[in-house]
């Protein structure tokens, strides 16, 4: 039973007509290319099934906490990053726009990837990598150029699909939410659902598939004592899950007034991490198949990263009888993940732009995606567009967001001392309560061990460099990255909100919840919302 609510009226902003088409929408989000590809190797590379102990905790002590700190926050304050921080403090509005950053970058190359997924998945059709796979994605697909820092050298076919994805994606958040991101998601996933399904059944009666599957869940327990598998299960978590990007901020600001938000992440964090131990099930028992077929042990076909997805899957849908089938449903998969993901990444973008300058989303997304997909396109179409990816890759997302978390968590727990007010204001319409402990891992547990990796990462890439690539390709895709995403969050904010409703003054939001100026102490309004009203507003 739904309903206009008299909130509605008070509201300009739009809102997800139901908790499912939230849910599709934020599931579609975290389950991305990070699902399909980063989990099984990442997962691989640290212990095989003891991996999943640490990437257990990571999961139950940072990923939901957090995850619930990103929903209160959008909820509460109810606006993209930027706005939201400048209610939570007009002082720390930056924080928002360094997400707003990160995700920038991150979109501009998630985007290339899509792209390959899409062209791969009518290749397999063919096979047209032919009998070497790894010569072709470097040589004739990507025509890599390894040692360029930008080559300008166009790839007609990568540009081709590029422009389409980013047309798609553009198109789709140009409508309302529920019209663009809520359909989008709710046709996207049920189909990758039911594609991915079939795809892990099939893998699982491979021959071969056992020795995969053992390769994949055999501990090794020595792994626990390493800290760098548990700093892989921490970053896994906060990549898969959206957390930290300012994704679930967004969201959530477009969730009705009484919405049962701890339950909803919880929702939300176990059909991700459900879906990324099926695609671990899913991979493996198909490198099972390649090792028998070769004749080899798992380990030495077991490849990482972008040479998992496009190198090793091509490699197995040679050998396997009615490949091409099981080529479209991998390659499918990712690529239709991978758009529900791209578009919750833009969205950060799009709304906070939006919210700025007090424009249409359809302004917004059609000015800001099309400059996002101009740079996109000049930088991963190119034949150095592989390198740019891997360091932008590397340093928006090891630094880039554990940076601007840590920002987060610190600011709102401790400079401002909001602690319990967000405690508050997640535990008033949901059923189960957080309390003391939740409060202890999401500002100080959390913070702490994001602090350390911060710091092991920055010294390691200092003193490693990264990959073997130049000073020249890291200094411009790595630290001017960063360095831009930085000078951006301390201009934006010296540029003011147009509309009043943005003003300081404003100390309700548009529910009728004291916002910013709520004198420690008071009562929360929405703690009066008992279990009977919740669900109005919570189908
Ligand atoms: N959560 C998204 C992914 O897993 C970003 O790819």
């Amino acid at each position: 039973m739904t309903t206009t609510t008299p909130h509605k009226t008070r509201s300009t902003r739009d809102t997800f007509n139901t908790r499912f088409v939230f849910l599709m929408a934020a599931i579609g989000s975290a389950v991305g290319l990070g699902n399909i590809w980063r989990f099984p190797y990442v997962a691989y590379d640290n212990g095989g099934g003891a991996f999943l102990i640490p990437y257990m905790v990571a999961l139950l002590t940072a990923g939901i906490p957090i995850l619930w700190f990103d929903l209160a926050i959008g909820h509460r304050f109810r606006g993209s990053a930027p706005l939201a921080f400048r209610r939570i403090s007009s002082r720390w509005e930056g924080i928002g726009w360094f997400k707003v950053g990160v995700n920038f970058f991150i979109a501009i190359y998630y985007a290339a990837i899509i792209a390959w997924a899409a062209l791969y998945t009518v290749k397999s059709v063919t096979q047209a990598w032919g009998d070497d796979p790894a010569e072709y994605f470097m040589g004739d697909f990507l025509q890599a150029e390894p040692e360029a820092t930008y080559s300008g050298h166009i790839v007609p076919s990568i540009l081709g699909v590029m422009v389409l994805v980013w047309i798609v994606c553009i198109a789709t958040l140009a409508t309302s939410i529920n019209e663009g991101i809520g359909k989008l998601t709710s046709i996207f996933l049920p189909v990758l659902a039911v594609m991915f399904i079939i795809l892990v059944i099939r893998a699982f009666f491979l021959d071969g598939a056992a020795e995969g599957l053992n390769a994949f869940f055999t501990p090794d327990w020595s792994v626990l004592s390493n800290p760098s598998v548990w700093i892989a299960a921490y970053g896994q978590i906060f990549f898969s899950l959206s957390i930290g990007f300012g994704i679930m901020i967004t969201y959530a600001s477009y969730l009705k007034p009484r919405t049962n938000l701890t339950n909803t992440g919880l929702v939300t964090a176990f059909a991700n991490s459900s879906f990324e131990v099926l695609a671990g099930i899913g991979v493996f028992a198909t490198l099972g198949y390649m090792a028998a077929q070769q004749g080899v042990a798992v380990d030495e076909v077991a490849s990482s990263g972008i040479g998992l997805a496009f190198i090793a899957f091509p490699t197995i849908i040679n050998l396997m009888p009615l490949g091409g089938l099981f080529g479209v449903l991998f390659f499918g998969s990712l690529f239709l993940a991978g758009v529900t993901s791209l578009i919750s990444i833009m969205e950060v973008v799009v709304s906070a732009v939006a919210d700025k300058f007090n424009i249409s989303r359809r302004v917004s997304a059609i000015t800001v995606g099309g400059t996002m997909a101009v740079v996109s396109c000049v930088l991963f179409s190119t034949s150095s567009g592989l390198v740019t990816l891997d360091i932008m890759d590397k340093f928006t997302n090891n630094l880039g967001i554990v940076f601007g978390s840590i920002c987060a968590l610190v600011v709102v727990g401790w400079v401002t001392g909001r602690r319990r007010e967000i405690q508050q204001h997640l535990n008033a319409v949901s059923q189960f309560k957080v309390g003391g402990f939740w409060q202890f891992l999401t500002f100080i547990a959390t913070p702490l061990l994001l602090v350390y990796f911060l710091v092991n990462e920055i010294l390691t890439i200092a003193r490693e460099g990264y990959e073997g690539y130049s000073s020249t390709q890291i200094g411009l895709f790595g630290w001017a990255v960063l360095g831009l995403i930085l000078l951006a969050s301390f201009l934006m904010p010296l540029v003011a909100f147009r509309g009043n409703k943005y003003l300081d003054g404003m100390e309700t939001s548009d529910y009728g919840v004291p916002v910013g100026g709520r004198p420690a102490g008071t009562p929360n309004p929405l703690a009066t919302a008992n279990t009977a009203t919740q669900t109005a507003d919570d189908k």
